[in-house]
Parts: structure tokens; sequence; C-alpha cells
């Protein structure tokens, strides 16, 4: 499918001969999206058109998927405002050609001043507000640091792989209706939660075909490319983010931000019939979740139930539940609480788990807890493979979109409002829904758990898929049941991706349906007992599917939003 999303900018012209020129094939002023490509040799796929081509840009230049990932994620900083970011935070899982899994973490961190009832009133009881509003409710950023962990794999110069963002940030580029139309419904709290003018905000309504830019961001970028991770997390940015939180009540101070690292962590690998699932570890609770849910469906007749099919759907919906009541017991920051990993993912334990299963009958979140006794909207993915058989899968967040919505003064960027993914109050649901416990509660330093799950599938060693998704709590159900379309049920990757998804999170005892979900399906659910609810999209998932016979890859992007596949 291909849409021609802009056409006639006024003043498109004048500008693109020479930033055009700079860009490559960038057309920041006219540009297509693409849903679904193929490729021979290489593919990204992300949020934003412009950002998976200058991904493609980068590996037209001799660059690897490393490369790519990296151009793309701060293209997406500058195009895509809601939630590419240098704000936020993120996770990178990587198949590389020699074989080896990676996994690098670059979540945001609470400040040394937060404390554990940060976000409590006298009377205990929990103001989310704070932890989702303004300077409060940022994490120190991980992104930056994250980039340059990331270069470790990479082959281009880092003043190479941010050229395209910073070209797009100071020549700006055309933006879609659906970018004009969340920048217009976020504009009073982009004026409310901000002490000096932002790049967002302009005196008349957005509209399709407007060029948005962003000069202040631009020139941190530029800073960023000249001193390094240093630019950002020392000297003038850091300065600027100082003062804003200065300005606005906010705790992140200068010694934070120098003292923010990103980890290089051991990334999940797991068997499922014949394939090797690489997944991200904690803080991410995603690759354990995954893990567990795929662990219980295994031994089930899933591909012979069909897609969508009543059993099919119960059986998931049964492994959700049962995964999302032991993240909100058990998981959080591994360098700080100790999980029982090795016990959740245990073939015993998940036998026992869905020992209380009952084909036809609606399991309840009341009778099915953590199953462990105790021992003493705004994120993005993007997905690339390469010519050499490199797989990087990425997701990154400010958490809400647009984050805080506050900006980082004069440098021009959106900080994130992750702090709310913390467990501000045990049993206090977040801005998803989600609860938690001690395991996830706000300590100096820490790292919030996170639902982000970046994913690759191998065969014999080699990547066959990479993908990943936003949505918050959904994030996990959705990876989950793509890889089930794609495994399973032998879905396109088009479908996979597009078909209407489900969710179910232990609490509340509901299942979330999204517009387009068979009422087939919801009525064989309601007939077993569940409550159904319907809600809106469920994520935006980006996939990429390798044949390993012809090498062809095929991208798909998500149709729930402007994202855009691009390949060569
Ligand atoms: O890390 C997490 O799990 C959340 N901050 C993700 C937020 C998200 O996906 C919002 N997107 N729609």
């Amino acid at each position: 499918m291909r849409f021609l999303l802009i056409f006639g900018v006024a003043f498109g012209g004048l500008l693109s001969a020479c930033a055009q020129q700079q860009a490559g094939s960038l057309h920041p002023y006219d540009y297509t999206i693409e849903k679904n490509i193929t490729a021979a040799k290489g593919a990204v796929v992300s949020a934003h058109p412009l950002a998976s081509e200058a991904g493609v840009l980068v590996l037209r230049q001799g660059g690897n998927a490393v490369d790519a990932a990296i151009a793309t994620q701060l293209a997406l900083a500058v195009v895509y405002p809601g939630a590419g970011n240098i704000g936020g935070g993120g996770f990178l899982v990587a198949h590389l050609k020699n074989g080896r899994n990676i996994a690098i973490d670059y979540r945001e961190t609470a400040p040394a001043k937060a404390s554990r009832d940060m976000y409590l009133d006298s009377a205990g009881n929990a103001i989310t507000k704070l932890s989702l509003d303004g300077h409060l409710a940022a994490g120190i950023p991980g992104t930056v640091a994250g980039l340059f962990a990331s270069m470790k794999y990479a082959k281009l110069p880092f003043s190479k792989l941010i050229a395209p963002a910073i070209l797009l940030a100071e020549k700006g580029f055309v933006i879609t209706a659906k970018e004009a139309e969340s920048l217009n419904h976020t504009r009073e709290e982009f004026v409310k939660l901000n002490t000096v003018p932002t790049a967002f905000v302009k005196e008349v309504p957005w509209k399709a075909g407007d060029t948005l830019v962003q000069p202040d961001l631009a020139h941190t970028l530029k800073l960023i490319r000249d001193k390094g991770q240093a630019g950002f997390y020392e000297g003038e940015t850091a300065d600027n983010i100082v003062s804003e939180m200065q300005r606005g009540g906010g705790i992140i101070t200068l010694a934070d931000l120098k003292n923010y690292k990103a980890v290089e962590r051991k990334a999940i690998a797991f068997q499922y019939k014949g394939q090797t699932i690489v997944t991200m570890p904690l803080p991410s609770s995603g690759g354990v979740c995954l893990q567990q849910m795929m662990m219980m469906v295994e031994n089930y007749p899933v591909a012979k139930w069909g897609f969508q099919s009543p059993q099919a759907l119960q059986l998931m919906i049964e492994a959700e539940r049962r995964a999302y009541a032991d993240r909100a017991e058990f998981l959080g920051d591994p360098d700080f609480v100790k999980v029982p990993v090795a016990r959740l993912i245990d073939p015993s334990y998940i036998r026992s788990r869905m020992s209380t299963f009952t084909p036809g009958t609606a399991g309840n979140s009341d009778s099915t807890k953590a199953g462990l006794t105790k021992e003493s909207e705004q994120t993005t993915h993007l997905s690339v493979i390469d010519a050499d058989g490199n797989a990087v899968a990425v997701t990154t967040t400010l958490n809400g979109h647009y984050g805080s919505r506050t900006v980082a003064g004069k440098a021009g960027f959106l900080l994130n409002n992750e702090m709310d993914d913390f467990s501000v109050k045990p049993g206090v649901p977040n801005m998803y829904g989600l609860v938690g416990t001690e395991a996830n509660a706000i300590a100096p330093g820490k790292r919030m758990l996170s639902s982000m799950t970046p994913t690759i599938v191998l065969k014999n060693n080699k990547p066959i898929y990479s993908l990943g998704t936003p949505g918050g709590a959904t994030i996990i159900t959705s990876v989950f049941q793509t890889l089930m379309n794609t495994l399973e049920f032998g879905l396109s990757p088009e479908d996979a991706v597009n078909k209407p998804k489900f969710h179910h999170q232990w609490l509340p005892d509901v299942v979330y349906v999204e517009p387009g979900f068979p009422e087939e399906g919801v009525q064989a659910l309601e007939q077993m007992g569940y409550k159904i609810e319907k809600r809106g999209p469920i994520g935006r998932t980006e996939l990429i599917k390798k044949d390993l016979k012809t090498g062809q890859l095929q991208a798909a992007a998500d149709k729930r939003g402007d994202d855009g596949a691009a390949g060569y």
C-alpha cells in the first residue's frame, strides 16, 4: 500500500534542494508512507517513514544494523516527538552476525533525591498526577548513554549517524495529519507544563503539511555530535536540564546526570519449537513474561485450533493472566531486588501454573494470584535487519505521549514521565492499570520496571524475525500474539502485525479487545465467563521477516499509525 502523504508544500521546494542534498535519500518535505515492503539487502521499520529512511541511508553508506538503529532512534527523537527521544530511555536487543546476542539497557533511573513515598500525600494517598505531569515525573534520561553504548557494535562514525537527525531538526520536516492532531490535542498541557516557549506550540493550530522546525534540539544534537555523551550529560545540556528542574520544582541534579550509566545485560534466549527467541531481560518485565507465556501455551495444539479460535484465545488469555500476576508481585530492577527469575521459568512451575487452566471456563484473578511462594502510549519500536545478517530490535520510550510534556528548557527536547512506571504505592494502578509491590517501589538510582519487549527470533542461529511494539502494559501481550500469529498460525507479516489483538493483564480481570476484533470471538469468550471490554487500538507493532532460503526481507509497519517501512 502506498499513501501519498504530502502534496505541494508551499516552501518545500525552497529548502528541499539543500536539505535533500545533505540528507541523501531523505525527503523531509515530501515523503510517502510505505506500510509493507520487500527488500533484498536491508530493511528498517519504525514509527515514522523519515526515521526509517534515515536508517536505510546509513545502511547504504556501509553501516550495519546497529548503525541504522542508532540513526533511526536519533531521527525519531526529531520527527516523532511523542515518543522518539533523547530525554527518555529504552532497550536494544540484537543478534550479531558473529552469533552473539546482546541486550543494552538504557532505562531511566530514579533521581538521587527520589524516595519511596514521593508521590503520596500526607494521608498516604497516591497523587498520580505528580508521577505523570511535568518536572517531578522525569527519570534520568538513558537514551544518549544507550546510543553510545551501542556504538561499540557500530561501524560508522557517530557524526554520520546523527547527521540526518540534525538536518531534520534544523531544517524541519512536514508533519502528518496525525501528528498535527496530536500536537493540537496536547497544546494546553505543553503551555501549562513548560517554563519556556517550545517548538510544539504555535499561535494557530497545527495542520497536516506544516513544517516543524526545532532549532534548540538541533543545537543539542550538535553538542552531542561534537562532545559525545558529555554533550548531553554534562555542560550546556546538563545545565539546561537542571535549570529547568529548578524552575519547575523537579529534583534531577548535575550529579544524577553525570552518574547515569547504560548497562549491557545478558539477553534472554529460550527455545520455542525449534526457534530461539531472543529478548530483553529485567528491568523489562517483557522477556520474562513473554517466556512464561510461550512456555504455558507450548504444549497445546494452538496451530490446529487456529488463529482467533475460541480455544486458542482462551489459552492465550489465561497465559497472559498468570504472567501478569507474577509480574506484579515479583518483578523489579534486579540491581535492587532479588527476583526469582529461574523459578518463574522453571518447567515444573509453568506446569503447575497451568494446572488450574480449565478449557471452556474463564479463570479468575482472585484465585489466580502470583504463583510462587515468596522466598524469605508513549513509546516506540524500531526493527532493522541488514545484509550481513545482523538484526536489531529497539524499543524506546518517554512513557506517556510526549512524556512529561516538559521540554528541558533551551535544550529543546521533551523529558520522560517514566517515574510512573514505578509502583508509587502497592496496589495503586499506574497509567496502564498495572499494579506492583515492593519489588518495583521507588529508590534512588533504581530503574523502574518496564514492559518493553524488543525481540528477535532465530532459526539455526540466524535471525528470521525482528519485532516489538509500544503500548504500555499491552506490549508483552502484543509481542506474544504477534509471535503466535507468525510461528503458530502462519500469518503473513502484514496480518501478524495488523490483525486485531486482545489483552489480559491479571488486574483488572477483563479481556480488552481492540476495534475490529471479531464478534464471534467476543461471544465465545463471554460464554466461557470472560468480561470483555472494547478499547482503542492496541500497540504499533513493527516487524521484519527474513526468508533464510532467498534472503528476502519483508518489513511490515503497523497500520495503526504513521509507521513506515523502508529498505533497499
Ligand atoms: O516501559 C514501559 O513499559 C512503558 N513506559 C511503556 C510505555 C508505552 O509503551 C506507551 N506507549 N503507548
